[in-house]
């Protein structure tokens, strides 16, 4: 199964540094944010991995990471031009892509804990998976809302930073999909911000199933997020050293 790394965008909420620097190059206590997102998708099984690029910088991704034997990977790689959102990010993808079920990634997400479990049960099923977890502010991400069945509950609709969240559960940075989205993809329209939304992709490809993530996270797309994941990081390293002296 592949995986499709996003590392393109704007990162205007880390302005002015993303004005010069991509986001996901951006250093987390010792190493480039990319670096945790290719690990957290190797250590889950999943070592064919495409990275998809805007045309802004390509060359620093490919210097650094070259053809990924180093992280235990085999790395490709997408140009795409001006960025228009997620599920545009993974339209751009689709020779690469297509025919199989396949595994998105928001190059800015940092998970604490092992999402092996989540991908092996997407490997099982083979239908469309999002990774859900309980926070204080759903504003700030795409919300599910659910809807009681006799069986418990599904997902009844995904709503992109809503003022008023229906639910405080929320979509994390891994979308597992299928070729299905291919088919989808031509009906979207872009939001009011101008973005292909995965939250509307999302909505198109319904039921969609979920489970549950318990462990830490971040969305390193903001100062506060950047400052903790560095936080949680050096903490790993320093136990880590201790352990080995
Ligand atoms: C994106 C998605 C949002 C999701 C979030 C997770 O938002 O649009 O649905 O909850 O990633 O990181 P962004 O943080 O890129 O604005």
């Amino acid at each position: 199964m592949k995986g499709l790394i996003l590392a393109g965008g704007k990162g205007t909420r880390l302005y002015p540094t993303t004005k010069v620097v991509n986001k996901h190059l951006l250093l987390i206590y010792d190493k480039p944010m990319i670096f945790y997102a290719i690990e957290t998708l190797r250590d889950a099984g999943i070592t064919n991995i495409i990275i998809s690029l805007s045309d802004d910088e390509p060359g620093h991704f490919m210097k650094l990471l070259g053809k990924g034997e180093e992280l235990g990977v085999k790395l490709s790689y997408v140009i795409h031009g001006e960025p228009k959102g997620i599920a545009y990010g993974i339209w751009e993808a689709k020779h690469l892509l297509r025919g199989e079920p396949f595994v998105v990634y928001l190059g800015d997400n940092i998970f604490t804990e092992s999402i092996k479990g989540h991908i092996d049960y997407f490997k099982k099923h083979k239908k469309p998976l999002v990774l859900l977890k309980k926070v204080d502010d759903p504003s700030r991400y795409g919300v599910v809302e659910f809807i009681k069945t006799n069986y418990g509950k599904r997902i009844k609709r995904f709503v992109e930073k809503p003022r008023d969240p229906p639910s405080k559960f929320i979509i994390l940075g891994v979308y597992c999909l299928t070729d299905q989205f291919f088919k989808i993809y031509p009906k979207l329209k872009p939001s009011k911000r101008g973005e292909y939304e995965i939250t509307d992709a999302l909505n198109l490809l319904l039921p969609v199933g979920y489970t549950y993530y318990w462990g830490g996270w971040f969305d390193c797309g903001v100062f506060e997020d950047l400052y903790k994941a560095s936080k949680w990081r050096r903490e790993v390293v320093l136990s880590q050293h201790v352990k080995s002296v």
